[in-house]
């Protein structure tokens, strides 16, 4: 027999650690702008992530390590504003949590204060634990992201999967039982063997989210702009693309050129 779904007029942490225990899938995208996010919100996302990932997408560095706290609370807050329902976390950038945990408490103070976002993600397990508690300590919610953890790319030297042996999988399950314990209310797993990540969702009681992490999971996350092909040089199994922007874009910004070109815009209708 089917259990009807539980709606939700707003997602709250609660809500995602509910849909849990109910078996109902946590859907995530990435959104970095207001009108973006208003879209993404009324298509009835549960949360929307602010990730660093910003860092690439919207200012074409190589990696995330560059995005800054500011810039991260510029677009959280363009976000913020676009959206009525969904939970919106927000990346804490490279180098302002790892330091030390007084560092942490004041960048994520900043990011609720400035921004607006409900929750926090840091990147990384024991070895933050301290950070992570004190945040906590201030009643800022925090996610885990554990697996490929994109801040320490110059440390794996490669964005392949993780933890595909046993000395590592055994860490990162221990991890994700720490950052449960520590009080975090979900976390992120990128990359990972998809049976490992089904082991670390049952394992936990908080949900954990996949990204290239296979089905066994509780919830998805993409970003958005990969999902919906605005981007097209990046071709990872794990990505599912839904449209494919990239071309319908370049089409139609190619007849615009064209139609301005030749005079065919604006015609009669479209001036006053
Ligand atoms: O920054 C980001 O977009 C992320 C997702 C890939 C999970 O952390």
């Amino acid at each position: 027999m089917s259990v009807a779904k539980k709606q939700y007029k707003r997602i709250t942490t609660k809500s995602l650690v509910e849909m849990k225990a109910n078996g109902q899938k946590i859907a995530m995208l990435t959104a970095y702008d207001y009108t973006m996010a208003k879209i993404i919100d009324a298509s009835g996302i549960d949360v929307i992530l602010v990730g660093d990932s910003a860092s690439n997408v919207m200012a074409g560095h190589e990696t995330t390590l560059p995005i800054t706290l500011d810039q991260m609370i510029y677009h959280a807050s363009s976000v913020i504003r676009g959206i009525e329902r969904c939970l919106v976390v927000v990346d804490l950038p490279f180098g302002t949590y790892q330091g030390n945990s007084k560092n942490a408490l004041d960048s994520a103070i900043r990011i609720m204060k400035e921004s607006g976002g409900h929750a926090v993600k840091l990147e990384g397990g024991r070895e933050i634990s301290e950070s992570i508690s004190r945040i906590l300590t201030a009643g800022i919610p925090v996610m885990g992201h554990l697996g490929l953890t994109p801040q320490s790319i110059y440390k794996f030297g490669t964005y392949t999967v993780r933890a595909k042996e046993e000395e590592e999988a055994d860490k990162l399950l221990e991890d994700a039982k720490i950052l449960e314990e520590l009080g975090c209310f979900a976390l992120v797993l990128e990359k990972v063997p998809a049976k490992l990540a089904e082991k670390v969702a049952q394992s936990v009681s908080i949900p954990v989210i996949g990204i290239g992490a296979g089905s066994g999971v509780d919830g998805q996350v993409l970003v958005t702009h990969d999902m919906i092909g605005m981007t097209h040089e990046f071709h990872p199994r794990f990505l599912r693309r839904y449209l494919d922007l990239y071309e319908e874009m370049t089409n139609a910004f190619k007849q615009y050129i064209a139609d301005v070109k030749s005079k065919d815009f604006p015609n009669e209708k479209e001036q006053y």
